[in-house]
């Protein structure tokens, strides 16, 4: 699989990820996921960035040996895609995985809906690890990659994909929406009703 798409101003290449990528991907994971705490220069911002600072390359070879493993796994309905840009078709800017996950039939929205764990699931295609370069942000990247994540799943049979998003995640919950993903099941409410964590959203999108 190899298609190009054209950004606002870049053209990108989506390819499947492989092994020789994985330096970078694990680099582009850490920053955006762990790294990515808000600016305002608070005392608790400053301290959270220097332990991040300090644990980073703990955190990095985590992330490095999960990819590792799911990548010498195989599974027959799991796949690492990665943008490039032509510039540099080698490095990867941005990527995403698709693999298959059970997820609630039934929308779960209420409080007492998500602490009754007992419901009816399926398999189905779930998108995780989204994650730009910073760098490389605002310029279609995570749309086109999500484009082609739909195409995955409508190849695989199915019509329909989800993905988790944190509630306080602006920019992911803006994107997704965009591309028309709506909310299923929301996820977390006891963590966030006793401890002001920000709830976790399922969401869907019908192919
Ligand atoms: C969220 C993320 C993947 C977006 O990647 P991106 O390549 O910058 O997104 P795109 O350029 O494809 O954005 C497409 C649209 O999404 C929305 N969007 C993206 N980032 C946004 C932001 N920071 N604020 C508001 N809207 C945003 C906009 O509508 C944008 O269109 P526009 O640029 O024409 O206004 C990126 O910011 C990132 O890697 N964040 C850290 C990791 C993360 O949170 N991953 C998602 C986990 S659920």
């Amino acid at each position: 699989m190899l298609q190009r798409f054209r950004g606002l101003q870049q053209l990108f290449t989506i390819r499947p990820a492989n092994p020789k990528d994985v330096s970078n991907l694990s680099d582009i994971l850490t920053e955006s996921f762990y790294r990515n705490i808000a600016d305002a220069p608070s005392l608790i911002n400053l301290l959270v960035r220097q332990l991040t600072n300090w644990v980073y390359p703990l955190l990095r070879y985590g992330i490095t040996i999960d990819l590792n493993s799911r990548f010498n796994e195989q599974s027959p309905c799991y796949i690492c895609l990665v943008a490039t840009h032509p510039a540099n078709k080698s490095q990867a800017i941005a990527s995403l995985e698709i693999c298959m996950r059970s997820v609630p039939i039934k929308p779960r929205q209420g409080f007492w809906q998500d602490l009754w764990r007992w419901q009816d699931t399926h398999e189905s295609p779930y998108i995780f690890n989204l994650a730009v370069h910073p760098q490389w942000r605002r310029r279609g990247v995570a749309k086109q990659l999500l484009l082609a994540a739909e195409q995955t799943a409508k190849q695989w049979g199915f019509s329909r994909l989800y993905i988790h998003v944190l509630e306080d995640n602006h920019a992911a919950r803006s994107l997704y929406d965009r591309l028309g993903y709506h909310l299923h099941s929301q996820e977390g409410t006891m963590p966030h009703y006793l401890l002001g964590r920000p709830r976790q959203f399922l969401l869907k999108k019908k192919l």
